[in-house]
């Protein structure tokens, strides 16, 4: 099945990705050329983070690295994930760079 990355830039404009069920996002958004400020591919950098407008349920919870460094962002009412740790199990995410 295939699914489907939003990439939300400002107010009105928005960039789509496809690709294939437990894919990262980023590996998804790369492949056509967007690579959100990614540097290491190894959830180390935070150079990839996102935050997730809608769809977070689509995406693999964060393993305990993940949670660990995103312990680490204040985000009140946000959520924020590591684009190259987020897979995206089925549908669509629709994200942002913060
Ligand atoms: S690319 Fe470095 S944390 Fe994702």
């Amino acid at each position: 099945m295939n699914t489907k990355v939003v990439l939300q830039r400002g107010d009105d404009g928005f960039l789509e990705f496809e690709g294939e069920e437990q894919e990262t996002v980023l590996h998804i958004c790369a492949e056509k050329g967007e690579t959100l400020g990614a540097r290491c591919y190894t959830g180390n950098c935070m150079g990839c983070l996102i935050e997730v407008l809608e769809g977070e349920k689509n995406l693999s919870d964060p393993d305990q690295k993940e949670s660990e460094i995103l312990k680490r962002i204040p985000r009140p009412g946000k959520i924020y994930r590591l684009a190259c740790q987020s897979r995206l199990k089925s549908g669509k995410v629709r994200i942002k760079k913060p």
